[in-house]
C-alpha cells in the first residue's frame, strides 16, 4: 500500500506554519515562523501586521515544508487549511494560499477546524487516546472541557465565560512587564517564585464553567496597591490559583463521567507546572494521560494536516471561506 500524504497549512492567529504528515501522525515536516517579535511591543496580536506578515511568509514556509518531506507534489493527497476559528484576515492568507495551490498541483482542499487540530495534536507521533476521554482545551483563544466518547462524539461540559486561560497567562505577563507571548515566561518564573500572594480562584465551586478575568483584575489590583513586588512572586502565586482551579475542576469532571483517560491539548498545555499537576491527577486517579509533545502543543499545522485526515476519509468538503467563530464538536 502506498503511503498518504497530505499538506497542512496553518494561518489562523500569529503563526504561519506548514507541514506534511501520515494518517498514522508522522510528520515528515513541520515548519513555523513566528511573529511574537512583531506583535510583541503591542502585548498582543496585531492582527493587520499578522495578515501581512503571513503573505510575506506563507510560501517560503509551504516550499520549505515539501521540500523537507522529500515528497513529490504528484504523491500529495490533498491539502487542509484552517479555515477557522481565528483572526479573518489571517485565515484568508491561508485559505486562499491553499486554494491556488490546490489549483495549480491538481489536489483537493479541506476546510479544518483549528480545534479538531488541536484535539488531534495529541495523536501525532502515534499516541492513541482511549475513550471516553476527559478533554480540556486551553489555549489562547479558548478554554473548553468536554468528554469525548468518540472522535466524532464530543460533548462540552463547561467553558471560560470572559478570558481564555492563555490570555490571562499572556494579559498577566504584560502586568509584570513579561513580552507576549507571556505563557512560557511566567512558567519560568513560577518555577522560582513564592506562592505568597493570594489571589482568587473565580468559580471554583461553580462546576465546569471557569473565570478568568476576575483573576486577572486581582493581580492588577494587588500591583497597582504594591509597587515594590517580585515578579517571580506574582507569577507563582497566579499560577497557584490556575493549578488550584484546572485541579478541582478535573478531579470533578473524572468523579462523574470515569473516563479512561485525560486528554489535555492547546498551547497553555505546554506548562510544565500544568503538565506535572495533570500527572498526578491521573496518577492518583488511576487514569490514563494524553498530551501532545510540547512542540505540538502551541499552534503548528502538524496536527491540521493530521486532522485533513478525518474531512477526507468522511467526505467532509467544507466552503473555503474563514470563519471567526467554529464550535469545537464541529468539522
Ligand atoms: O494554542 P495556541 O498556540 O494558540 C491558540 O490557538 O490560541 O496558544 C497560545 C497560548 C498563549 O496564550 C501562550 O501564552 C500560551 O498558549 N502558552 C503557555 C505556555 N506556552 C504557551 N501558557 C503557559 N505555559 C506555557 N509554557
Ligand atoms: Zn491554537
Amino acid at each position: 500500500m502506498s503511503k498518504r500524504y497530505v499538506l497542512g497549512i496553518e494561518t489562523s492567529c500569529d503563526d504561519t506554519a506548514a507541514a506534511v504528515v501520515t494518517p498514522e501522525g508522522e510528520v515528515l515536516s513541520s515548519v513555523r515562523i513566528s511573529q511574537d517579535a512583531i506583535h510583541a511591543q503591542f502585548g498582543g496580536v496585531f492582527p493587520e501586521y499578522a495578515s501581512r506578515a503571513h503573505i510575506f511568509n506563507i510560501l517560503p514556509v509551504v516550499d520549505q515544508a515539501i521540500r523537507e518531506a522529500g515528497v513529490p507534489i504528484e504523491d500529495l493527497e490533498a491539502i487542509g487549511v484552517t479555515n477557522g476559528p481565528g483572526l479573518v484576515g489571517s485565515l484568508l492568507v491561508g485559505i486562499n494560499t491553499a486554494s491556488a495551490l490546490g489549483m495549480a498541483w491538481n489536489k483537493e482542499v479541506y476546510a479544518v477546524n483549528h480545534l479538531r487540530g488541536h484535539i488531534r495534536s495529541v495523536n501525532l507521533e502515534g499516541q492513541e487516546i482511549e475513550y471516553p476521554s476527559l478533554l480540556l482545551l486551553i489555549s489562547g483563544g479558548h478554554t473548553i472541557m468536554g468528554v469525548m466518547k468518540t472522535r466524532d462524539d464530543f460533548e462540552v461540559i463547561g467553558q471560560t465565560r470572559d478570558d481564555s486561560l492563555g490570555e490571562a497567562y499572556d494579559k498577566v505577563g504584560r502586568m509584570i512587564g513579561l513580552a507576549y507571548p507571556a505563557g512560557r515566561a511566567m512558567d519560568d518564573l513560577t518555577a522560582v517564585g513564592e506562592t505568597s500572594i493570594q489571589f482568587p480562584t473565580p468559580l471554583l465551586r461553580d462546576g465546569y464553567e471557569f473565570s478568568f478575568s476576575g483573576l486577572k483584575s486581582s493581580v492588577r489590583r494587588y500591583l497597582e496597591k504594591n509597587t515594590e513586588y517580585k515578579q517571580a512572586d506574582i507569577a507563582a502565586s497566579f499560577s497557584k490559583s490556575v493549578v488550584t482551579i484546572l485541579r478541582k475542576k478535573t478531579d470533578l469532571a473524572i468523579k462523574e463521567f470515569s473516563p479512561k483517560s485525560l486528554v489535555v491539548v492547546g498551547g497553555v498545555a505546554a506548562s510544565p507546572v500544568l503538565r506535572a499537576m495533570f500527572r498526578e491527577i491521573c496518577e492518583a486517579q488511576e487514569i490514563n494521560l494524553r498530551l501532545p509533545p510540547i512542540k505540538w502543543s502551541t499552534d503548528n499545522a502538524a496536527m491540521i494536516a493530521l486532522a485533513t485526515y478525518d474531512y477526507i476519509d468522511k467526505g467532509i468538503k467544507l466552503e473555503l471561506s474563514p470563519r471567526y467563530r467554529v464550535p469545537v464538536n464541529d468539522y
